[in-house]
């Protein structure tokens, strides 16, 4: 298509859904939108042309409506709560060193990433850290799924051994010792529990496999004070939850462009270079990545086995979503338990539904895409560096795990020429969404 002709194309198209004229745009192929043409003025071989059936694919990934609301934590949304999560995400005081906060890890400079392949706290862990950005649109949360709700989620990494190794009581200590804290606390949910009885409520109790000493600590102590301290516990890890969900970022580039398809502003049809709309193209047609990474959020939130091999090399040893859905179900605070807000309801009734077969072995979430400009390395185990080590892997499948008897066998090499590999990363980078306020990326000042 020539430049003006191209122009034509989508003044005309513009003209034609501002009048609802759709007879008219079907008729010349367009659903309920103009065409997109290249921004790239100077070269209009490279117009990128999507037609209704690419059309409606694309305006399933945008634009995307607010997170969905969280009834197991009846403070999701609460200011207050907000405010006291974020003290809690930067506090260090709580892990056992003193010198471990969730944003050791979750680094709000740098999209809530560490930037290592292997997260690292008291001690190095298997799996990688992901981004939090935009986390409240998740439907489960770690690799393997197996926390269920967002606040849930935060109850793992403060206790575990590897991360931060502190203890629910401790954390309870903790709030009642500090003024702000308490102060915070308590006009949410009440006084904290009494714990200035040490022998009663020793700092170093909690349930735990791994750790024999604080476990026989735990279960010594009174089952009414141990049912106190996990009320206390949830609702810590609520408030971090309502500050994660303030967590969204802005409009990406993908998205002004998705706009433009709908009102024809050629700005907005800007936003995506000619390379990025081919990979778009891409992305929703031939290298059929929509399978798994589907919707705004670009995931279709279940467990799939891509294949990447370990870091250290095979065999594979981390079962994934195999484990995953069994701790789910059985997990003490899910939100079927007695600390959910919502015992009975839709996200409660999903766990109902969560089988565990062997067919799942290996099976990691599908990341969300949005911000992935920004989260290097990638993957599980962070195994792949760059985008470009992605695409190249799923353009050949070199290195891929053999897949097991049980396990789904999608996964084909894609064989993808350079240009195709370079236009989905160029696609790949336009998610990155407007970063979050400043404000949120420190602890809150004053008390
Ligand atoms: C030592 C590094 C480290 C610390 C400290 C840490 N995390 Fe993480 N975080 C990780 C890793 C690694 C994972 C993935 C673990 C897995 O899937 O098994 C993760 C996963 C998550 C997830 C799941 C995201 C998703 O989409 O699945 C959330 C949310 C999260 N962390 C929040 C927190 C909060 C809140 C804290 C503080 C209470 C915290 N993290 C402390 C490393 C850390
Ligand atoms: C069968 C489902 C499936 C398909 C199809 C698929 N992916 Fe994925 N993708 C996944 C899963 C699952 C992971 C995480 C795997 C892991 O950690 O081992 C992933 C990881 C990724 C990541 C890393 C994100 C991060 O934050 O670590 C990128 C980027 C990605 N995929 C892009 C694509 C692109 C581009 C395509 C199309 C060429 C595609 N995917 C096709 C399921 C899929």
């Amino acid at each position: 298509m020539s430049q003006l002709a191209a122009i034509f194309a989508l003044a005309l198209g513009a003209w034609a859904h501002a009048r609802g004229l759709g007879a008219l745009s079907n008729e010349l192929g367009w659903s309920q939108a103009p065409h997109a043409i290249a921004a790239d003025q100077s070269n209009a071989d490279d117009a990128v042309l999507f037609d209704a059936k690419t059309l409606a694919r694309i305006r399933q990934h945008s634009p995307r409506p607010a997170p969905p609301a969280d009834p197991t934590n009846r403070v999701a949304d609460d200011p207050r709560a907000a405010l006291l999560g974020q003290r809690l995400f930067f506090e260090k005081r709580w892990s056992r060193n003193g010198e471990i906060s969730c944003a050791t890890c979750h680094d709000p400079e740098r999209a809530f990433v560490d930037a290592k392949p292997l997260g690292e706290g008291l001690t190095k862990l298997e799996r990688h850290t992901p981004g939090l950005l935009d986390v409240a649109y998740n439907r489960w949360f770690f690799w393997d799924g197996r926390a269920d709700t967002l606040w849930s989620q935060a109850l793992g990494p403060f206790e575990n051994d590897a991360e931060m190794g502190g203890t629910r009581v401790g954390a309870a200590a903790l709030i009642a010792s500090d003024e702000n804290l308490r102060a915070d606390y308590t006009a949410l949910f009440g006084a904290p529990p009494d714990v200035g009885d040490a022998a009663r409520f020793p700092r170093d109790a909690k349930p735990s496999d791994s750790n024999a000493a604080a476990n026989a600590l735990w279960l010594a102590m009174r089952a009414d004070d141990r049912e106190e301290i996990d009320r206390a516990a949830a609702n810590l890890a609520k408030c971090i939850a309502a500050y994660e969900r303030k967590l969204i970022t802005g409009p990406s580039p993908f998205d002004r462009f998705v706009e433009g398809l709908e009102d024809g502003d050629p700005e907005k049809l800007g936003a995506l270079s000619p390379s990025a709309q081919r990979g778009l193209a891409l992305f929703v047609g031939k290298a059929n990545c929509r399978l798994c990474h589907s919707g705004p959020s670009f995931s279709d939130g279940e467990f799939h086995s891509i294949g990447v091999a370990p870091l250290a090399g095979p065999p594979p040893r981390d079962s994934g979503r195999h484990a995953g859905a069994k701790l789910v179900r059985e997990a003490p605070f899910n939100a079927a338990s007695r600390f959910s807000d919502a015992p009975d309801g839709d996200v409660a009734q999903r766990l109902a539904t969560v089988r565990s077969g062997p067919e799942m072995w290996g099976e990691f979430k599908t990341p969300s895409l949005r911000n992935v400009g920004r989260t290097a390395p990638y993957m599980h185990q962070g195994q792949f560096a760059t985008l470009e080590a992605i695409l190249h892997f799923y353009s050949t499948m070199e290195g891929a795990l053999a897949v097991g008897h049980h396990q789904e066998t999608v996964m084909q090499p894609l064989k993808l020429d350079e240009t195709e590999l370079a236009d989905l990363v160029a696609f790949l980078r336009s998610l990155d969404g407007a970063d979050v306020a400043e404000e949120l990326k420190r602890a809150p000042s004053g008390g």
